[in-house]
This record gives C-alpha cells, structure tokens and sequence, in this order.
C-alpha cells in the first residue's frame, strides 16, 4: 500500500464508484499487467463488468494537486469535442472516493477516463511504421480539425508530442491524452510549465513555457508534417529514433530533415503545405507560426482524386530535370520501393526573416539538390556524416554500431558557408566534447505488437554519462587494466 505507486496484478480486482474494474493484460506480454509509463505518471488499462476498457491514471506524487479537480471540471465542457474523450474523466480524492483511497494511497487525485484504442504516435515512429498516403492524409486532417477546433475556443493542449497523440491509423481517429495541462481561460495553471517536448518544441517554448492559448502551434505543425511525410519511405528511414526531428536540429534553418521533409511535403502534397512549414519553423515565437486553421483548410484543398491515386510509394508526377538516383531496396524500412526518383533535399534556402510571409515554395525540380546515398543523418544534431563515421563529426554523438571512437585528427577545413554538401562525406571525427543540452538519450519506449495495437512503454534507464565521457572512462580502464598487468611482470622477474 505505498503512497507512490500501486503495484497490480493482471486481473486485479480494483472498485471505484461502486463498480469493480479488473487489471487488463498487456496484449502483447502474457500475464503482465497493461501499464503504460508517462513523464508524470502511469496508466493503467482496466476492464469494466460490461468489457468496456477503461484508463486509471495516476500520478507521481510532486503531481497529486488539488487543482486536478478543477481542471478535471473544465474539462468537461470539451469533452464532447474530436479528440478529447479523455476529458470524460472522474478524479478520486479523499471526500469522494475514501474507500478507495485508503485502499490505493497512489489513487490520491487519479482518475478513470475511457480507454482510447490505437497505438501513439510515438509508436508509430519509434518501430518506423509505414503508413500510406491514404492514412497519413487522413490522420493529418483529423489532427488539425482537432488543433484547428481547440485553437478556435482560444484553448490549446500545451504538449503535443507523439506519446500524447494516440491515432488509429485505418480508420484515421486521433485523439489526445495527457490533457491536464490543457491551457484554456479559466483553467488552474499547471504545477509546471509546459515547455514542449524533443522534436516537437520551439526554441522560444524552452525560454518561455508554452502554456498559452498559441501553444499547439509549433507542435502541432511538426506533427502534421510528420504526418504526411511518413508516408514516405525516405523520411521513415532518415527520421531520428522517437520524433522525425532530433531534439538539437530543432529550427535550424540548414537543417537535413527539414529540408527532406520540404520536399516531400511539396513533392508529395502541396508547396502551401510546405510553406506553412517553413514558416512555423522560422518563427521566432508561437504567435508567428500560423495559426492551427491554416493547416486544416491546406489540408481540405489536396486534391481527393491525386491522393487516392497515389500509391503507398509515389511515382514522379512530372520528368525531373535533375540527375535521379535509384533508391536502394534497403533504403526504406517499411515498403518495396522500385523505380522511383530519389528524394533530393534543396540546398540551404535564404534565412526566411521571421515577420516576413515565406514565398511560395520552389518545386523540387528548380533548384539544386543534394543526395543522400552514403550519408546518415545524426540522432542527436541532424548533421549529415559518411556511414562510414561511428561518431557525429559535428556534436561527437555516437552514430555507428559496435566499433570503437577513431583516434583525433587534425581539424578539417570549414566548408563554404551556407552549403551543406552531403555529396561529400562529413569531415573526419575529432576528439569533440559533447555539448550536453544536445545529449538526449531514449529514455522512453514501447515494446510489444505495434499491428495489434499491443504496446507497452518501458523507461529505459538512461547511460550513467554521455558517450564521450563513456570513452574516456573505458581508456583509463584499459590504462589501469595495462598498468597492472605490468606490475605483476615486473614482480614476477622480480621475484626470480
Ligand atoms: N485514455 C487513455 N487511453 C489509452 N492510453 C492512454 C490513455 N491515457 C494515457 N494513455 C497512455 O499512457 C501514456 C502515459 O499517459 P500520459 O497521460 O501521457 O501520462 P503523463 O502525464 O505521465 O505523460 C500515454 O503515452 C498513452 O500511451
Ligand atoms: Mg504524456
């Protein structure tokens, strides 16, 4: 009976309100119990009389306010609204629900909400599920509706990142959880403020908080656009590990990814949609990206008949005048991929100032591109390097498998500014120092059978310290290792 958390059982028996819920099985993991694992709390799946699953949350203890009760009723207002049947929700506190708090400790200012089926985001890109354009279209526009419908009543959710965002791909149904720091007039301010999350947060977010009717712009756009580019094998096998973005390319107007999933987004869908992009991520602040409607109505304009001719793999629409690579079979992870145009990335576009509109985009075909064949983007900065590297020649993040940090060399020359060259390997590693705000480790993951739905999210502990300091410790070991090997040679001649 701990205070901090409550350990369950599958089948467990649990009464609240009068009717007894059971401890729902992980789908995937015989005789575990289903419980999911959240930045602030877990949530367990439990199964009503009726068969009905339902969600009871709670939270860590630093998180257990009285303020959740209000929060809880504000709600309720939205709780008919698309994508916020989580606000159907009752919280427990020691007035309404004694019995059950003194049999549960943790339940303290926890709740039951219904169980939202599908899998999240988060899932969708940390296993590189593929997705057709069908579906990525859909899901898309069922979140700005969602977005667009929150922004309208001045109300925002205030933490869209993938593992709030639970989708169901083949019917295209969003819907998001995590809701009690929604930002709305009159709701309680959180016990902290909502700064977003990697691969989903604005430079101007991490300084200020984003808990303000504004503050789904910039992640809500990403995730759209994470939506339609995933449709796409190229953007699938060149995404960072949990978010199509690694946390430290956020904004960075030379960024890889961006302007990969410019290209694809105009190649694929449209250059307004493309455009709406680049001006999100130029912004200097939420209230400069464009508002969620935005979205919704570029979104309503693609063409039905171009979309449902498209197949899972896009075919060129027009000749391109570009010189055209072959993608590899390998290159995709989720589809055959066969006689199509490489997806080439434009060179670095002028640095679009923040209060100016971006100008329609260019079409892939007019400008200079780069290719990709041979590069591999870092998980931590986004930087192009060789495959051949194992470290990040720009940030020292590990990027390769199994071998052993290359010796420092020399620093290579700059290259000319404002030109990523990816024809070009990344310079050779250097004994770089890490720089630890762009250290992100996976903290977080799911395991289980993303097909069914069956998904666990397990907290992987993160590494004691950075790679670079995990170099430096495994050379003094070795040191020392030598060093004493050498001592007992010198004692045993010694001895003789
Ligand atoms: N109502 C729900 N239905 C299904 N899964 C849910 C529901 N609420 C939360 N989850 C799952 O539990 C995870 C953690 O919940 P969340 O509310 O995000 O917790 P935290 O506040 O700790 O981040 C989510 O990523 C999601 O996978
Ligand atoms: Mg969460």
């Amino acid at each position: 009976m701990s205070r901090a958390q409550i350990r369950v059982e599958v089948n467990q028996p649990i009464t609240i309100s009068g009717v007894t819920y059971r401890v729902a099985e992980h789908p995937a993991l015989a005789g575990i119990p289903y419980v999911q694992r959240g930045g602030r709390g877990f949530v367990i799946q439990m199964i009503a009389p009726n068969a009905d699953r339902m969600a009871l949350k709670y939270f860590k203890l630093k998180y257990r306010v009285p303020a959740l009760v209000k929060v809880a009723e504000s709600l309720r207002q939205f709780a008919d609204l698309q994508g916020l049947r989580a606000a159907q929700r009752t919280v427990f506190t020691q007035r309404t629900h004694t019995d059950l708090i003194v049999k549960h400790p943790a339940l303290d200012y926890g709740m039951l909400m219904p169980w939202l089926p599908g899998v999240t985001w988060y899932d969708v890109i940390s296993t590189r599920m593929a997705l057709s354009v069908a579906e990525g279209v859909r899901l898309a526009r069922q979140t700005a509706a969602i977005m667009a419908s929150l922004e309208a009543r001045k109300v925002a959710h205030c933490d869209i990142a993938g593992a709030n965002v639970l989708i169901e791909r083949k019917v295209g149904q969003v819907e998001l959880v995590d809701i009690e720091e929604m930002y709305a007039p009159n709701m309680p301010a959180p016990v902290e403020m909502p700064i977003g999350q990697d691969g989903y947060q604005h430079t101007a977010s991490r300084q200020h908080g984003q808990w303000h009717a504004e503050g789904d712009r910039f992640g809500a756009a990403i995730l759209i656009a994470e939506m339609l580019g995933w449709t796409h094998p190229k953007i699938r096998q060149f995404s960072a590990d949990e978010h199509y973005f690694a946390s430290a390319e956020m904004q960075d107007a030379t960024s890889t990814r961006f302007k990969l999933l410019c290209e694809v987004l105009s190649e694929r869908f449209s250059p307004h949609i493309t455009d709406l992009l680049r001006a999100a991520w130029h912004s200097r602040n939420l209230a400069e990206c464009p508002p969620l409607a935005e979205w919704q109505s570029a979104l309503a304009a693609l063409p039905e008949a171009a979309l449902s001719a498209q197949p899972e793999i896009s075919q060129p629409t027009a000749p391109s005048t570009s010189p055209s690579h072959p993608i590899s079979a390998s290159g995709g992870t989720g589809g055959v991929i066969s006689g199509r145009r490489a997806i080439n990335v434009q060179l670095p576009a002028e640095a679009s100032t923040a209060d100016s509109t971006p100008s329609p985009a260019p079409m892939p075909q007019a400008v200079p591109h780069v290719q990709l064949d041979g590069v591999k983007l870092c998980r931590n900065c986004g930087a192009p390097n060789s495959t051949k590297e194992q470290f990040c020649a720009r940030c020292g993040f590990y990027i390769g498998t199994g071998a052993r940090r290359p010796p420092p060399k020399p620093a290579p020359q700059p290259p000319p500014a404002g030109v990523v060259s990816m024809s070009k390997p990344a310079p050779q590693p250097q004994a770089v120092t890490l720089n630890r705000n762009l250290s992100e480790v996976i903290a977080a993951r799911r395991v289980g059978d993303p097909k069914g739905g069956g998904m666990i999210r397990i907290e992987s502990a993160k590494p004691p310290s950075d790679q670079v300091e995990a170099n430096a410790g495994s050379t003094i070991v070795i040191g020392i290792v030598i060093g004493l090997i050498m001592i007992g040679v010198l004692l045993a001649l010694v001895a003789r």
